[in-house]
């Protein structure tokens, strides 16, 4: 089970995390008992706890089906419906070479025409299905790509072919989404209504893309399901003490949170945690402003920064266990690069060293550092670190005061971007 390491923690907070204990246990109790503000949207919660054994058939079932038959899943989506998703895609997917088919490429997460552009012709002569994602139904990116899209599929496929190669995943009753599903009878799944976006990699959201590449969803699903049942038995829990770590020292006037790994596959984890930790929490002026960093390439561009900027940082490494690989340095017939002292030495060893070095000169500098230690990476491992960080915005939020499971604060930009659209009835 995934660990967390707060012992490093010890010069910033010298009486540990007691202060924040009862209070973030408070807060937890809140979360469980569904009594907080946004209480209405804790069905990531509820379809652990009471797991929808149907609907995960149906998942695996349309997940085969389109791994048998497409060379391309053409996955449209932003934010919520879009980074869970590439998160344990990247982190299960191998660095090179192919996996057996489909690819999984991404559309509707920007507004690059220019990408929309090169994403039609490189799907010239494949076979190419679509997955549709949009809890709201209206969100303008992903609805543009699909209006592309889905004109693409039919002028290649025929009106009929194309509605069978299309599966849209949306609200279960409202939304444009759902009345185009309807009207053209698209294969549909839901994505439930008490589930918002940050929380819906383990919805058909994010299980249909992750199937389709071949990943074990089931695994994936019972690894966040184990780890909130344990949580549940076991009030005091690694999730308690992120979130009281976070909060004494947001309470202490530290303002950002860099979420550091040193393995490559784990960086859109970072993307996917910047969105939950930063709409559950930046509101009423509060809340870390989550950074994700991937190290030791980020040591060369932001690591003067982090070791002697401003003191206004702090850093979760999010580190393997084991990181499965055995490359070791080479031997060479000379020394001429003085690296003869790593010979045999495998990466994963200098890795390792790479983040104790991190980590020792971070903390001497100023930043308070923890540690959320993963055994190892596989889709068990991921849906557990999936429902730690949920579990753990869900109290962090509470301790903060805010209501962690909404995002007011998204529309505004939208609002100016419509009127300055010319959107029917936007001003
Ligand atoms: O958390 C959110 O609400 C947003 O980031 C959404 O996930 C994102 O805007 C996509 O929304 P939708 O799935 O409704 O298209």
């Amino acid at each position: 089970m995934l660990t967390l390491d707060t012992s490093t923690l010890s010069t910033f907070l010298p009486d540990g995390l007691a202060p924040a204990h009862e209070a973030a246990l408070a807060a937890q109790q809140t979360l469980r008992d569904g009594s907080g503000r946004g209480g209405d949207a804790l069905g990531w919660r509820r379809m652990l706890l009471a797991p929808d054994r149907d609907l995960m058939e149906r998942l695996v079932d349309v997940s085969s089906d389109i791994r048998a038959n497409a060379d391309v899943l053409v996955c449209i989506g932003i934010g919520g419906s879009y980074l869970g998703a590439q998160a344990v895609l990247d982190a299960l997917n191998p660095y090179f070479g192919q996996r057996a088919a489909p690819k999984i490429v991404f559309a509707g997460h920007q507004m690059s025409g220019r990408y929309l552009d090169e994403l039609l012709a490189s799907l010239e002569g494949q076979s190419v299905y679509v997955n549709v994602i949009s809890k709201s139904g209206t969100t303008l990116e992903p609805a543009l790509a699909f209006r592309a899209l889905r004109t693409w599929m039919v002028e290649t496929y025929g009106p009929e072919e194309a509605r069978k190669r299309i599966v849209a995943t949306t609200d279960p009753k409202g939304g444009a989404l759902r009345t185009l599903a309807t009207d053209e009878g698209y294969t549909t799944f839901e994505i439930p209504p008490d589930v918002g976006g940050r929380f819906s990699v383990l919805t058909p959201v994010g299980l249909i893309p992750i199937g389709a590449a071949g990943h074990d969803i089931q695994a994936l699903f019972r690894g966040a399901a184990d780890l909130c049942r344990t949580y549940e038995s076991q009030p005091e829990n690694a999730a308690v003490d992120y979130a009281s770590a976070r909060y004494l020292l947001d309470q202490k006037g530290y303002t950002t949170e860099l979420l550091a790994v040193f393995e490559p596959r784990l960086k859109s984890i970072g993307a996917w945690w910047q969105q939950l930790y930063g709409e559950s929490e930046g509101k009423e002026h509060k809340g870390l402003f989550p950074v994700s960093v991937q190290y030791s390439t980020d040591l060369h561009s932001l690591g003067q920064y982090v070791q002697e900027g401003q003191r206004n940082l702090i850093e979760t490494f999010l580190m393997l266990k084991d990181d499965g690989g055995s490359f070791q340095a080479p031997a060479a017939s000379d020394n001429l690069d003085g690296l003869d002292y790593l010979v045999g030495k495998t990466f994963t060893e200098i890795n390792r060293k790479a983040y104790e070095g991190t980590l020792g000169a971070h903390v001497d500098g100023g930043v308070p550092a923890m540690t959320l230690w993963l055994d190892k990476l596989n889709a068990t491992t991921l849906g557990e670190a999936v429902y730690f960080f949920e579990h753990a915005v869900g109290v962090s939020g509470y301790l903060l005061g805010v209501n962690p499971f909404d995002q007011p604060g998204v529309e505004a930009y939208k609002q100016r971007m419509f009127s300055l659209l010319g959107k029917p009835g936007a001003n």
